[in-house]
């Protein structure tokens, strides 16, 4: 397997709006990030995916961009944002941006262009088409509640949005919009970023036609995934763009792809492709969803455990795996697959080894090297995001879905518990901002925060600290193959890497209760080393007793 720098290195994503406010206006901000430097090169971490931090009326947190090559205001200069690289560079910690060009926002100059009329040069830069019968052209609704058409009446049409009538869709179907996103790329890689996030790449080819999309018993709207997810020419987009761009610099590229099985994927990042690195998947993040993600379906570990070792296995020897249990569109996830209450160290310390032992790179987000957990607030009113505003209006205004239903969806599933503020000390407002943090701090700040856990020798920090120097100094864990055993079992996952003669021996207890392992038949005798464990004085039987969320790894 060739070797790559992206293949070895271990990524931290990072929220700004959420990390550290420098100036006391409640939103964290770039200076934010370059006071907290030292603290990522600590970590040991090697790549940064930093959100949007373009210039964004910040309808959907900067996933809204009005200009895609300006820095948004609350979050500092582009001197600001030049300092961060060279401070990134100087730690050796590249700089991966997000790229979101599936769509803009309604504020950018093109779209301001294109909506004022039909003969505008800019037109064709969005999908806009006529109502039929006075309703919108298909009965597609947007990811964020609603139709995913909105009436314009300077042109009287209606204009495509996937997500929110802030985001229109860029129409790609134009070479002029592939071209305007090529110089765009080029711009940031001559200031010498080092690679791209593609925010839904994947939906930037749409079938012709539009055509309605499938509507469930109680849906609202048809679904648009059939005819704008994996369309027809995203192949020859992504070449084109690889072509034109990426294939002239060494950077990485990771696109985000719901909707897209193991299979599929070997299209975006197989070897000989010339598309993408890696692609982030959503088997996994959909699991346990019902009808709606407000809605709960029970899952158990062999679904978990299945979706995992597939994704492994296929893309064992051609593609590369992204490996990641949460962002800031997840929950948090010692809350979503731990337990974020009596074992919150532990059972984040055993998910943490899992994804770093796995075969790909792993994503940490920000807050989970402390193992921050999901919140509650008691009302609505007090979330930002605009999927839980809108579909609240949508389905409990709307009279579908009872309130304290839908809050326990939030609860469990919204955005938001992802996006609370960094915890970095007991001092007010976890030490984010001396003003008042554009979204509550977590209540439990108090007891988990940085200051706490670089306190603590044992802390959920110096544990991902350790993993991320083992990956650095064993590279079985990057480039071993992967082998699964007892897939039947519904309480431990176990696995081995290996890469020649070097071997390690992967055993995680998904559960607080305790579980007898026995070590796999053909290594049972084995002369074996512990690595690293989320316990100490771990057995070398070949027969144990692993306690709660036990994660050993070891050296055979
Ligand atoms: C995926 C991003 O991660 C999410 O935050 C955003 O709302 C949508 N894409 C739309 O850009």
């Amino acid at each position: 397997m060739e070797r790559k720098w992206w293949k070895e290195g271990v990524v931290y994503q990072l929220y700004p709006r959420s990390f550290k406010d420098s100036n006391g206006d409640g939103i964290g901000d770039l200076r934010g990030v370059i006071e907290k430097l030292d603290y990522l090169k600590e970590l040991g971490i090697n790549i940064m995916w930093l959100n949007p931090v373009y210039k964004s009326p910040n309808d959907d947190m900067g996933y809204d961009i009005s200009d895609y090559r300006d820095i948004m205001d609350e979050f500092g200069t582009m001197e600001d944002f030049k300092e961060l690289l060279k401070g990134l560079h100087e730690r050796d910690i590249k700089l991966v941006m997000d790229l979101v060009v599936n769509h803009s926002s309604d504020e950018h100059k093109w779209f301001a262009e294109s909506r004022s009329s039909k003969d505008s040069k800019y037109r064709d830069y969005y999908i806009w088409r006529k109502g039929k019968n006075g309703q919108p052209p298909n009965n597609w609704g947007s990811c964020f509640s609603g139709s995913a058409w909105q009436y314009d009446e300077i042109t009287e049409e209606y204009y495509l949005h996937l997500f929110s009538k802030k985001q229109p869709d860029l129409n790609w179907e134009n070479p002029e919009v592939r071209k305007e996103v090529y110089d765009m790329m080029k711009y940031w890689f001559e200031m010498g970023v080092d690679g791209f996030r593609m925010d839904v790449i994947n939906f930037i080819s749409k079938v012709p036609g539009l055509p309605d999309g499938p509507k469930g018993e109680g849906d609202l709207y048809g679904n648009f995934a059939p005819y704008s997810m994996n369309g027809p020419r995203i192949h020859e987009f992504m070449q084109e763009m690889h072509k034109e761009v990426l294939s002239k610099y060494d950077v990485m590229t990771v696109g985000e792809c719901p909707g897209v099985s193991p299979e599929l994927a070997k299209d975006y990042v197989g070897r000989d492709r010339n598309e993408l690195n890696m692609i982030f998947q959503f088997e996994l993040m959909d699991i346990g969803k019902g009808r709606t993600k407000w809605e709960e379906k029970p899952w158990t570990l062999g679904e978990f455990k299945a979706i995992m070792s597939k994704w492994q296995e296929e893309l064992s020897d051609d593609g590369w795996n992204s490996l990641y249990l949460n962002n800031h569109d997840q929950p948090r996830l010692v809350s979503r697959f731990g337990n974020d209450k009596e074992y919150r160290v532990e059972s984040a310390k055993m998910l943490a080894t899992m994804l770093h032992t796995m075969h790909g790179t792993p994503y940490i987000y920000q807050g989970e090297e402390i193992g921050m957990t999901n919140v509650k607030y008691a009302s609505v009113n007090e979330y930002k995001d605009l999927e839980i505003l809108n579909a609240y209006k949508e389905l409990v205004e709307g009279g579908l879905m009872k309130d304290e239903d839908f809050m326990a969806g939030v609860y469990r599933m919204g955005r938001d518990n992802a996006r609370t503020p960094i915890q970095w000390s007991n001092s007010l407002n976890g030490g984010f901002s001396n003003g008042t943090p554009w979204l509550k701090v977590n209540p439990n700040y108090t007891e988990i925060n940085v200051e706490e856990a670089l306190k603590d020798n044992n802390s959920i920090f110096y544990y991902y600290k350790r993993l991320i120097q083992l990956r650095k100094e064993n590279d079985v864990i990057v480039y071993g193959t992967f082998k699964e055993y007892y897939k039947e079992s519904e309480s431990i996952y176990c696995y081995t890497r290996q890469l020649e003669d070097k071997k390690l021996l992967v055993v995680l207890n998904f559960f607080e209760e305790e579980v007898e392992f026995l070590v796999p038949e053909e290594l049972r005798g084995s002369t074996r080393n512990v690595l690293i464990s989320n316990y100490d004085n771990v057995p070398q039987d070949d027969h144990i007793k692993l306690r709660p969320y036990e994660a050993i790894v070891y050296k055979i």
